[in-house]
């Protein structure tokens, strides 16, 4: 498809041997030109997008990834920055040789405040990392996600990602309360406020906040953290039909109000694919969907005869056929990995064409079913799972290999189908280089204009993560 072409290299100088003698000087011993090093860097964690990058900067402190900025635009030398590698959009590793600039020495915890829960850190910080030293402080990461053992907070607020606890504690664009950011100029930009309330004009944090590193580089995050549940329940049920899964989502609402924080799903063809490439079983009965609800509380008691309560009603009406529910922390672990591990199973399946989109709720399955019949057998596996609670889904699609006419049948019509219905063709993930020529599908010829401008204004040579995001035209 048109919209899948990888653009021309844009003329930004080559890193030359003063280039490098400037970033030796300034990041002695983290100035990376090993190729063997630079190869996991230029290629995306589905292996589905390669770079040709020569040279990885490892920056530690903010003033470090100012002046590499500073001299990188003088000298229009293009940068992408990169976290823990682990987008799915292709936005993570260059297109051509643009320099690769690392947060992950980027790892400090800055401050904690016990009082206030709010959290101070630099950008690389691992999000596993932040959630064990909250956890230890009786708090918890308001965001939660498969990724959590490599992606860092930097790259979780570039992508604003949304992740499996957003139905309880929203996304990042409220959490988040401050930021630290390096322009492409090398201005340090400090909105690091730990305020829960500020209206003094413009919300500029929000601008960076979903950027994927096109207009600054986020060095620094504040978030705020809730209180670390006493309580957890998780439920791993079974439907046989979406409809019965909506009618359990909106009794689950209205039964468990309050201490519901994740209500996610899968299908039967992804349960087959954890079974045959990760050997996991299925706790429960073959079913059509699968759907886990997480509770967290502060009391167990309550919480306990609040499920209890909710899943003899559900059984009692047949909206759910089969469960299991897990209280201890081994058992809710080995239920949240049958719905975290979908993606992983699907890497196993040949090449995967994956889809990240919001649609109404009632849609949300017919999507997959349409797109099963639609492609008959050019598909190997059409899957559906997700974040149904949130509205949004997770289309994926394997052949045995990269197929251009199976990936034709599917782009645009994914995208046309998503938008008859004013649905977004990317819910979480962002756009990155795969998705930027589709953009006009959620938003108007207007928008798009603007958010040029933007770029325009804080980045003029376009040096920070070139073909990303934006559209090649339009
Ligand atoms: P990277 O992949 O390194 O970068 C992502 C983008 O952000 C790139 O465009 C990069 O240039 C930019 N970037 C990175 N760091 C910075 C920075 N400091 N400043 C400016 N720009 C920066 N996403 C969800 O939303 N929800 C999920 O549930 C979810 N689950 C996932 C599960 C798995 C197994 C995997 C592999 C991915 C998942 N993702 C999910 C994708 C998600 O985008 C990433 O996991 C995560 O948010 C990216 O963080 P990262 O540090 O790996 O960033
Ligand atoms: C998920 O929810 O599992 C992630 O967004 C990753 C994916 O879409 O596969
Ligand atoms: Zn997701």
């Amino acid at each position: 498809a048109a919209g899948n072409r990888v653009p021309c290299r844009f003329p930004f100088s080559r890193v030359s041997k003063q280039d490098l003698a400037f970033f030796e000087n300034l990041l002695p011993g983290r100035t990376i030109v090993d190729p063997d090093v630079l190869m996991t860097h230029n290629v995306d964690w589905m292996k589905s997008v390669r770079g040709s990058s020569e040279l990885l900067l490892r920056p530690q402190t903010t003033e470090e990834v100012s002046k590499i900025l500073k001299y990188c635009c003088e000298r229009r030398l293009a940068v992408n920055p990169q976290g823990g590698n682990t987008g799915l959009v292709g936005g993570s590793v260059p297109v051509y040789d643009e320099i690769i600039l690392s947060t992950s020495l980027m790892n400090q915890i800055l401050s904690f405040d016990q009082v206030s829960g709010i959290i101070t850190c630099q950008a690389g910080c691992v999000l596993e990392n932040l959630s064990n030293y909250l956890e230890e402080r009786d708090f918890i990461m308001p965001l939660d996600l498969g990724a959590k053992g490599s992606c860092q907070i930097g790259g979780n607020v570039a992508t604003n990602a949304g992740g499996l606890r957003l139905l309880r504690y929203g996304s990042l664009r409220g959490t988040v309360l401050g930021l630290e950011v390096v322009l492409a100029s090398g201005k340090i930009l400090n909105f690091l406020t730990a305020l829960r309330k500020d209206n003094t004009g413009y919300d500029l944090k929000q601008l960076f906040i979903g950027s994927e590193g096109t207009l600054g580089i986020i060095t620094a995050v504040s978030i705020l953290c809730p209180r670390r549940p006493r309580a957890v329940n998780v439920a791993f049920l079974g439907c046989s039909s979406y409809k019965k899964l909506l009618e359990t989502f909106q009794c689950c609402r209205g039964m468990l109000g309050e201490i519901l924080s994740a209500f996610e799903f899968l299908d039967s063809a992804c349960m087959k694919l954890l079974e045959k490439h990760l050997k996991l079983i299925n706790p429960i009965a073959e079913n059509s969907f699968y759907i886990v609800i997480e509770t967290a509380g502060s009391n167990a008691d309550h919480d306990k005869e609040k499920l209890h309560n909710f899943l003899e009603a559900v059984m009692a009406s047949f909206l759910v056929t089969d469960g299991t529910v897990a209280t201890e922390d081994a058992k809710i672990k080995a239920l949240w990995s049958i719905r975290e591990r979908v993606t992983e199973a699907l890497t196993h399946d040949g090449y995967t064409y994956k889809y990240d989109i919001s649609l109404p709720l009632e849609k949300i399955y017919q999507l997959v079913e349409d797109m099963r019949e639609y492609l008959g057998d050019k598909a190997k596996n059409v899957v559906g799972y997700g974040h149904v609670g949130d509205g949004n889904l997770h289309l994926n699609i394997t052949s045995h290999s990269k197929d251009q006419a199976l990936q034709e049948a599917i782009e645009p019509y994914v995208y046309e189908w998503t938008a008859r219905y004013r649905g977004s063709i990317s819910a979480e993930h962002g756009l990155g280089l795969k998705k930027r020529n589709y953009i006009h599908f959620s938003k108007h010829p207007e928008a798009v204009a603007l958010m040029k401008d933007i770029k325009h204004m804080l980045d003029p040579h376009r040096i920070l993560n070139p073909y990303k995001t934006l559209p090649d035209q339009g």
